[in-house]
């Protein structure tokens, strides 16, 4: 699917507010694919312009790997250097090495890392070595190093089929606890353990634990860029936007920060919504 995507200004078949969010659905992922590198590739240099910098959060998972690849491509084409970006990953399996092919430390730098001028001490992700007695510390640590770069100015996010952002994953927390969650160690849920089972070569080899920014450090991001495509995707996606907000579907806590989310769907994903 990543092959032939160019930079350019796809134009969404529909684009309306919903929820709080600019909602843009596409024709295609490609073509969503095409918008969002565009829109990724011009906040790098937006901020590189204005203040010599800029600071991305970023997803892992089969849904932004396009997106990297189209980053690379700008890097590679049209000299969109990374030298001054600071990267944070969303989150990380725990326990993991990042040299474990299925680390997301190693998914980056497949994906990314190794393919642009990003410096080694600016792309950052959890540690999936820490000793778990200390990994919720770990995890304000995270949230400290973001906050001294002086916070996220996008943070891109795919959706889990079950909702969950980041490793976010439905709980029934009131509200405002989960709106207050900090980056830190979480169980998975088994929808998220199934998902991952073909990467891991069956459901047993999964870890049950994982790293993950909290839902306060997702929202502190001055914006976000949500992906989600295919029709498997069509219920959280239609719970996320549609929905009450609630702890149970992660995706619509989105919903409490007007004006910063923008959704970037195909024809498949909105199925739900039109
Ligand atoms: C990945 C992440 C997850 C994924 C989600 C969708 O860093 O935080 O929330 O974005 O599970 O995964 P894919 O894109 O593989 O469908």
């Amino acid at each position: 699917m990543s092959g032939n995507i160019e930079p350019g200004m796809t134009k969404p078949i529909h684009r309306r507010e919903l929820a709080g969010a600019e909602v843009e659905v596409f024709a295609t992922a490609a073509d969503a694919y095409e918008s969002a590198i565009d829109r990724l590739a011009t906040l790098i240099r937006d901020c590189l312009d204005a203040r010599g910098k800029a600071v991305l959060g970023l997803a892992t998972g089969a849904t932004p790997e396009p997106v990297y690849a189209g980053l690379v491509r700008e890097h590679q084409a049209r000299a969109l250097s990374f030298a001054q970006v600071s990267t944070y990953n969303l989150d990380e399996y725990y326990p993991m090495s990042p040299l474990d092919p299925n680390s997301y430390r190693a998914y980056m730098d497949r994906h990314l890392f190794s393919q642009v001028d990003l410096t080694v001490n600016r792309a950052h992700l959890l540690d999936g070595t820490v000793p778990e007695a200390f990994a919720n510390d770990h995890g304000a640590g995270y949230d400290r190093w973001i906050a001294a770069e002086g916070g996220l100015d996008l943070q891109l996010l795919g959706l889990g089929r079950n909702g969950h952002i980041g490793f976010n994953e439905p709980t029934d927390l009131p509200v405002e606890q989960s709106l207050a969650l900090p980056t830190r160690l979480v169980e998975l849920h088994p929808t998220t353990i199934a998902d991952a089972a073909r990467d891991f070569g069956g459901e047993a080899n999964v870890p049950r634990q994982a790293l993950t920014m909290g839902i306060a450090t997702i929202l502190a991001a001055r914006s976000i860029l949500i992906l989600a495509f295919g029709d498997r995707k069509a219920p959280a996606v239609a719970r996320s936007l549609t929905g009450p907000v609630c702890s149970e579907v992660p995706g619509s806590l989105l919903q409490t920060d007007p004006g910063k989310v923008t959704w970037m769907i195909d024809r498949a994903a909105a199925a739900e919504l039109l």
